[in-house]
């Protein structure tokens, strides 16, 4: 029996005991939020096996794992950490699931760094497979090689980053991407509610079964990646991307139609996470098949 400790239950830090629960480990939780206790009954609903603690050293204090999820702010992780390596075991990984801040930031100055790590998942960590393991400068191997193995019996898929780069890899992927996104809405090439509609239906979809380098193999048939890059790449490789405005103006401007596609507040936010996870869910027990 293993157990996690979530330090912070957001979005990310529920998804995680939601996670853990489900590979029936103890899950203890603190939040300093007044109404923590109601807003994991309402999301988690009352289980013996996941406890709401007043302190951080009563949640670190048994865990294997401990997850940190608070704001992504680095004074306010590099504190977290000073009280987490206070408390935890001696053998215990220590993680944050930052998405850009390294783990050698967070430790700066502090004694028992070897213990921490970035410990990235993708949202939401309960459905999502990928943990980027991200060790910083003091982090030891034993470490790693701890988070891998814990990750992997939380059933998640880790990939151990060899660098440590803001962003890592994935929200690196994911931001030039965006990156494009918003400078074609602007330009009025597409609409948000279109753009979303064509990656679904192409890189969506082949993503999720092939990565884009086994993609790039198939494009060349039987020629493979030489083929498709002396080819069709030849002429996609002059393409030149564009820099999207990040005026306050126009940011509002594209906001405004984000929330025109797709609504706003509690209700729009439940009936879009409803689909994402069934969707999700059916899409990883055919990847299972
Ligand atoms: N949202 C995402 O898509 C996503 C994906 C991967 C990683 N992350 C990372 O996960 C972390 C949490 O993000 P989130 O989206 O869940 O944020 P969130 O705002 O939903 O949750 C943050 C939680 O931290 C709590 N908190 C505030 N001060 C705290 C403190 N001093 N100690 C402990 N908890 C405190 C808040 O009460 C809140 O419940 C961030 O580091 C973020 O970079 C987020």
């Amino acid at each position: 029996m293993s157990t996690l400790a979530v330090i912070g239950a957001g979005v990310i830090g529920l998804s995680w005991a939601r996670l853990a629960r489900e590979h029936e480990w103890d899950v203890t939780i603190y939040d300093p939020r007044a109404d923590i206790a109601d807003v994991v009954a309402a999301e988690l609903g009352a289980d013996p096996r996941i406890r709401v603690v007043a302190d951080i050293a009563a949640a670190v204090a048994e865990a294997d794992l401990v997850q940190e999820n608070g704001p992504e702010r680095l004074p306010i992780k590099q504190e977290l950490f000073a009280r987490i390596i206070e408390h935890a075991r001696p053998d215990a990984v220590l993680a944050t699931s930052s998405s850009s801040i390294t783990a050698t930031l967070i430790t700066e100055g502090l004694s028992g760094a070897g213990r921490v790590l970035v410990g990235h998942p993708f949202n939401p960590p309960d459905l999502m497979p990928l943990v980027e393991v991200v060790p910083g400068r003091d982090t030891t191997e034993d470490a790693t090689e701890r988070a891998v193995e814990l990750y992997e019996g939380l059933g998640r898929v880790p990939v151990v980053i060899g660098t440590e780069m803001p962003g890592f890899v994935a929200n690196r992927l994911q931001g030039a991407l965006s990156r494009e996104a918003v400078y074609l809405v602007q330009q009025g090439v597409v609409s948000p509610a279109d753009l979303d509609v064509i990656m679904r239906n192409s890189l969506g979809l082949r993503w999720a079964t092939i990565g884009p380098f086994e993609g790039n193999v198939l494009g060349g048939g039987p020629g493979g990646i030489r083929h498709l890059y002396a080819g069709v790449g030849a002429e996609t490789s002059k393409i030149e991307f564009g820099t999207p405005a990040t005026d306050p103006e126009r940011m509002e401007t594209l906001i405004g139609q984000v929330e025109q596609a797709y609504g706003t507040g509690v209700e729009a936010f439940e009936r879009l996470r409803a689909t994402r996870d069934s969707r999700t869910r059916a899409v990883l027990a055919a990847l299972e098949d």
